[in-house]
Formats: C-alpha cells, sequence, structure tokens
C-alpha cells in the first residue's frame, strides 16, 4: 500500500501539536480497516507528566468513536523549526498500540511527503505483553 495520504495526514496533524515545553511537535494518523484516518497531536502540560503523545492522542479518539480494527500509523516528529526526522513511537504508545495492532499492522514513520520508512509493528514492539496474555483471565 502507498501511505503517502497518511504521512501527508500525520504532517499536517503535526501542525496543530501544542508543545510549548518541549517544542517538539508531533503529529499522528491512525487508518482503520474501514479506511477512516483519525489524527491526534501532542498535547503537552505544565505539570509535565499529563502530556500526551501524538499516536495516544489518535488512537483515543478512534476508540472512542467506536473503532477498534486498524491497519496502520504514520507519525512525523521533529523539533519546532529543527531538521525533519524520522520520529518513533515512544514505550508507552507502543503498549497502548499493542492493545489494538496485530503484529502485521504497519508503523509508519515520515520526515517529509516523500521521505518515510515503513515497519510492522511486531518489529517495534517484540515480546511485548499485550491482552492475549490475559486470556486466561478473561
Ligand atoms: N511525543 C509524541 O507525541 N510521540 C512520540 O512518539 C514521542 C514523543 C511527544 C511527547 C512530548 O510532548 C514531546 O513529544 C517530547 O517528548
Amino acid at each position: 500500500m502507498n501511505y503517502r495520504e497518511l504521512a501527508t495526514a500525520a504532517l499536517e496533524a503535526r501542525k496543530l501539536s501544542y508543545s510549548p515545553y518541549s517544542n517538539f511537535r508531533v503529529g499522528a494518523a491512525l487508518l482503520t480497516k474501514s479506511g477512516k484516518i483519525f489524527t491526534g497531536c501532542n498535547v503537552e502540560s505544565a505539570a509535565f507528566s499529563p502530556t500526551n503523545c501524538a499516536e495516544r492522542t489518535a488512537l483515543f479518539k478512534a476508540v472512542s468513536e467506536g473503532e477498534r480494527e486498524f491497519c496502520a500509523i504514520a507519525v512525523a516528529g521533529a523539533p519546532e523549526g529543527g531538521e525533519a526526522q524520522y520520529c518513533y513511537p515512544c514505550g508507552v504508545c507502543r503498549q497502548m498500540l499493542a492493545e489494538f495492532f496485530s503484529a502485521d499492522c504497519e508503523v509508519i514513520v515520515v520526515r517529509n511527503e516523500e521521505d518515510y520508512k515503513l515497519y510492522m509493528f511486531e518489529e517495534l514492539f517484540p515480546h511485548g505483553f499485550g491482552p492475549g496474555d490475559l486470556t486466561d483471565m478473561y
């Protein structure tokens, strides 16, 4: 699949980043199996720890609107006014994505519309703890 549209959506979402403390601006675009795109940006707090990453913003928006099945997420992150770079989802976001992503879902790290890299989710979150580990309990 060509993920250019998803990469563009992540770059657009990055423009809405609220990141006055780190000045690190991140946008994410999450593609559902039904073909919808949910976007998100990082939203920071003066108390720092309540900050929410772009990936989780997009995921929470989608799940709270009834979506649970996803194919891919694109992430575009870089310092304000700095060089474009590949920004990988943090550990907390990988753990949260594992709740809904299967091993073959794709993660696209976006430098710009022409320059992005694709990974399988299992490459970024190998041997993770996930919902399947609790199946005997629930
Ligand atoms: N951030 C994200 O939004 N996603 C990531 O994958 C990495 C980090 C945000 C959190 C914080 O607002 C800023 O980037 C610096 O850590």
